[in-house]
């Protein structure tokens, strides 16, 4: 299904949950399974700063861990507060690949409703992943 309205909302709800006293930057992120179920994920911080978790990687290990497979997802909606929306970082970008369709969509919003569309393989071209690793 293509970007609703509704993921707009539930991922502003998401990113209230965000855990960010460090750098103050709150992310939501909104996962949808193919079979209609939804998973929040806000980013979690630290005071040991790199072990902050991003809000797109708390949404797929919740689901993960709830028994979705990879390819069980239908799209993620992330939000920021900033004038533009911005993107996954590397690291969750490599966790999408792993665990996502490569043509699922990738919608990034900010706070006024900004809305850019990419996929998994647009975002990390020439991806590596398991299949790399038969011989
Ligand atoms: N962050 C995310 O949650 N997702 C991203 O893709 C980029 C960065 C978080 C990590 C950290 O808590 C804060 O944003 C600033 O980097």
């Amino acid at each position: 299904m293509s970007y609703q309205k509704e993921y707009f909302e539930a991922v502003r709800e998401a990113q209230s949950n965000a855990y960010a006293p460090y750098s103050h930057f709150k992310v939501g992120a909104y996962l949808r399974t193919k079979d209609g179920r939804s998973y929040y994920g806000a980013n979690v911080e630290n005071a040991a700063y790199p072990m902050a978790i991003c809000a797109e990687r708390s949404s797929l290990v919740a689901a993960i861990s709830d028994g979705y497979r990879p390819g069980d997802f239908e799209s993620i909606t992330i939000t920021v507060d900033a004038e533009e929306p911005s993107s996954p970082c590397g690291a969750c970008r490599q966790v999408l690949k792993e665990l996502c369709d490569d043509d699922m969509p990738v919608y990034m919003t900010n706070q006024e409703g900004k809305m850019i569309e990419m996929t998994v393989a647009e975002l990390l071209p020439l991806g590596f992943s398991g299949k790399d690793l038969n011989e």
